[in-house]
């Protein structure tokens, strides 16, 4: 285990009580338009799709494997169509998860589409949301697919294009964006990879930011270069305006975790600790919109961050899975991730603000894993369960594979990570602090 990774999990320890112990990537850049509904729906194609997997079925040494399996065999996988139990591989160890396909959209909820394989790299078909089906349905413009890897899942839909979209195609975007539909904004525009270091506002499963806008006041001062070569500042750029923007959105994000804390009655040092963590991402947030400005050279800042959607929550179970899912393990990937960054950097003025951000976020996490081992002690075993379950998501979400590493600019010394390079350094985190913190608040079986 990297030294860092250790010093991570004895510092989450230390603050439980125990003694010892900031880019993702999306399909490759293009000058063509998304592909049009009909080269790819099942609905409007004469044939059907073709509903085989590419993946491996799961074997009997995967099901022998001590890792849990979530699925035995294919009939246990009866949530839709073709369901297959497949191996996939979490980065510590095989694990079989259902995975699902389709022919026709006759396989599909009534709200979906059945997209052929090869929009999809090939494994297999899909069903996705479908806001039209044919252009009959757009008024404006044609039924056309939108596919964007947000750094953490692939996102897809059939949706209109429309005179409101900002984007026509990638090409029409900075590097490291995608043209892609965005279901909040109602039209397609440029979207930034959105894998958050840190606790993200999740608002209907999706990360919610705000806008760059044109603006100088959240800038501080910063002396790094600001003459890379053009292709690799570009996107150094627009990956800093993306953390940016997350860094900003986890300040609403925190004021959530502060009504999430009072609706339970917690003590008083967990409500202090979350306002200190809004104020550090407020400074997390200065400091990516510095380096974003520097890059791009022009000011930037966020714009209004629109609120609607956003669930206030009053349900503990509720409570609970966002802080395992966005604090607990989130803050904690954020931690490792920033460091990993700081120790990479190529220059020591970054290095030693990524330093800082490390510890800001090993605090946050820190502050979570207090938060749920309150939780476990106050409020009874509905919180174990609800953990477990959420935890269990999360392995399968890291399971899947990405796809492959386009030919953009990495630049790991100004914290740009190829997402190959950054998933697997999440699975590292999982496994070394993720997993040992875990079986030490839930127990033995807390671990697959
Ligand atoms: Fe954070
Ligand atoms: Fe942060």
């Amino acid at each position: 285990m990297p030294a860092s990774l250790f010093a991570l999990r004895r510092r989450l320890f230390v603050a439980l009580g125990l003694g010892a112990s900031a880019g993702c990537s999306s399909p490759s850049t293009s000058a063509a338009p998304p592909p049009h509904a009909r080269e790819l729906a099942a609905a409007s194609a004469r044939d059907a799709c073709d509903p085989s997997f590419a993946f491996d079925a799961c074997s009997p040494e995967d099901l022998a494997r001590p890792l849990k399996p979530r699925c035995d065999a294919d009939a246990d996988c009866d949530d839709g169509a073709y369901g297959r139990c497949v191996a996939q591989n979490l980065g510590f160890g095989p694990s079989c998860v259902c995975d699902y396909s389709c022919s026709t959209d006759a396989d599909c909820r009534s709200d979906e589409a059945c997209v052929c394989d090869h929009a999809f790299a090939d494994d297999h078909s899909r069903c996705v949301p479908a806001l039209c089906r044919t252009d009959d349905d757009c008024p404006e413009g044609s039924c056309s697919f939108s596919s964007w890897f947000d750094g953490c899942r692939l996102e897809s839909f059939l949706a209109c294009r429309s005179p409101a979209d900002t984007c026509l195609r990638d090409g029409d975007c900075e590097t490291d964006q995608d043209c892609a539909y965005d279901p909040d904004a109602g039209h397609w525009r440029c979207r930034y990879e959105a894998c958050a270091i840190g606790r993200p506002l999740v608002v209907a499963g999706t990360a919610r930011t705000a806008p760059a806008v044109a603006r100088a006041d959240w800038l501080t001062e910063i002396d790094l270069p600001s003459d890379l070569p053009s292709a690799v500042q570009a996107a150094i750029a627009s990956h800093w305006a993306a953390v940016a923007a997350l860094e900003h959105a986890s300040v609403a994000s925190f004021a959530a975790v502060t009504l999430d804390l009072m609706t339970l009655g917690a003590p008083p040092d967990l409500l202090a600790e979350a306002q200190r963590a809004a104020l550090d991402e407020i400074e997390h947030a200065r400091f990516a919109w510095s380096l974003a400005s520097l890059w791009s050279g022009r000011p930037l800042g966020p714009g209004p961050l629109a609120l609607d959607g956003f669930p206030l929550r009053h349900v503990l179970e509720d409570i609970v899975e966002a802080l395992v899912r966005d604090g607990c393990v989130g803050e904690t990937l954020g931690a490792a991730e920033a460091q990993l960054c700081a120790e990479l950097a190529a220059h020591p003025v970054l290095a030693a603000r990524l330093a800082d951000i490390a510890s800001d976020e090993t605090r946050h996490a820190a502050l979570a894993w207090r938060t749920l081992r309150w939780l476990l002690a106050s409020h009874g075993p509905a919180v174990r369960l609800v953990a477990l379950g959420t935890v269990a998501e999360l392995r399968a979400e890291l399971a899947t594979d990405l796809p492959p590493d386009d030919e953009r600019p990495a630049a790991p010394g100004w914290g740009l990570l190829r997402p190959r390079a950054r998933r697997a350094h999440h699975r590292e985190t999982f496994a070394a602090v993720i997993e040992p913190v875990l079986r030490t608040l839930l127990g033995p079986t807390a671990v697959a």
